[in-house]
């Protein structure tokens, strides 16, 4: 019976571990999914973070600020927006798979996707 639970326990620990080291792994979208977010990174979080994401209403998002924050923090303010905060949450539209696609995107800059074009 011990050996039972600790084998549960040590299968349970494993899954936690996997699953920690699995929602930080680069995100893999279609290409056709990115060219999307890529667009409406412009468009609709460029109506407040400028259109060449430099800062307007919102702070800018190139690498330079972008690098200081932590890839997590990146994701969660897309996902869940900052409460009390012109910026809103984007989880209804985006899973969070794709937050952290677009987070790895500000940090490179949005701008390399314009030259593989
Ligand atoms: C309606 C305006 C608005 C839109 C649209 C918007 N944001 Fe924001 N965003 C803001 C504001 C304002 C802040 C600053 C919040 C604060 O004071 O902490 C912000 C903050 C952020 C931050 C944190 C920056 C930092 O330096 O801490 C990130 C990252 C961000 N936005 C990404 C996005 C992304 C990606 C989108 C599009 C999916 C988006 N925003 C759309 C207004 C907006």
């Amino acid at each position: 019976m011990t050996i039972v639970k600790q084998t549960l326990i040590t299968m349970l620990g494993t899954i936690l571990v996997l699953n920690c080291s699995f929602s930080l792994k680069a995100a893999e979208l279609t290409s056709d999914r990115e060219t999307q977010l890529i667009h409406m990174v412009k468009q609709d979080c460029g109506s407040c973070h400028g259109m060449t994401l430099k800062g307007g209403l919102g702070p800018t998002l190139l690498p330079k600020a972008m690098n200081k924050l932590p890839l997590a923090a990146i994701k969660n303010t897309i996902l869940f927006g900052r409460p009390g905060t012109a910026m809103p949450e984007w989880k209804s539209i985006l899973t969070e798979q794709e937050a952290l696609w677009i987070s790895q995107q500000l940090q490179q800059g949005i701008e390399s996707h314009d030259q593989s074009k």
